[in-house]
């Protein structure tokens, strides 16, 4: 779980800053999107790095479900009979896990959407638009606020999703009475309202006419 769930935080943290490159410019967030396509050319075929990320990716959206899977049907079966009252775990609650398995599937579903948005471009305006700038642009244009909506409400999800799953992935590793508890919550806070902030603010920019 902790292993997948560090690569695809890199792969996201990856992601949000790439896509500030929409403040530069198209030109320059189609030459970021171009040099995905074309590094390494001429010595590797065109698109290798994108297919390594693609299919490391799948890997470990795969191997992270996985396990989530495996986790809960283990906790299940070593406390077969609930808890006549449920008290939170200590320094966090039983509600968490809720949170996760929530928002894990809000994050799927919200993928499906993204994908076909903006990486296929069937479901966005410009259809086949030939570049990820006015792809973007063509997504959050003022009339689909709702799509901006949609987008604010999955970054608010993953926001969440990574703040308790920085914090578990080091409980997992440190021990449950580790000394960088606080820190540890800190760090896992700044993460999460980061990313969120960072990836919300291009759907925002281009909705409210920043970004044009
Ligand atoms: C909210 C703002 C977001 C924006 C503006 C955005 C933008 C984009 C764009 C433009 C592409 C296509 C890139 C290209 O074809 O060159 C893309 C692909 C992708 N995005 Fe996002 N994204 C956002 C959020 C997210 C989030 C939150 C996730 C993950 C949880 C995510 C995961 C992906 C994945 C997996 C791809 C496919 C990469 C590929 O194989 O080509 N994105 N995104």
């Amino acid at each position: 779980m902790a292993v997948s769930g560090v690569l695809l935080v890199l792969f996201i943290i990856a992601h949000m800053a790439g896509n500030l490159h929409v403040f530069e410019g198209p030109e320059e967030m189609n030459a970021y999107a171009h040099g995905l396509r074309t590094f390494g050319e001429p010595l590797l075929p065109h698109e290798t790095l994108l297919w390594i990320m693609r299919l490391g990716l799948i890997a470990a959206a795969v191997a992270h479900i996985a396990s989530a899977i495996v986790l809960t049907r283990r906790a299940a079966r070593a406390r077969p009979v609930r808890y006549a009252h449920r008290r939170p775990a200590r320094g966090e609650s039983r509600h968490a896990a809720a949170t996760m398995r929530w928002g894990g599937v809000v994050i799927v579903f919200f993928l499906v959407w993204h994908l076909l948005d903006l990486t296929f471009r069937t479901v966005n305006p410009v259809k086949d638009a030939p570049d990820a700038y006015g792809a973007v642009v063509a997504s959050f244009t003022p009339e689909r606020w709702p799509v901006t909506v949609l987008y604010l409400l999955a970054v608010i999800a993953l926001g969440f999703h990574l703040r308790h799953g920085i914090w578990s992935a080091v409980q997992t590793i440190a021990g449950p009475d580790h000394k960088w508890r606080k820190r540890t919550q800190i760090i896992a806070l700044a993460v999460a309202v980061i990313v969120s902030a960072g990836f919300a603010i291009v759907p925002l920019a281009v909705t409210f006419g920043l970004v044009s």
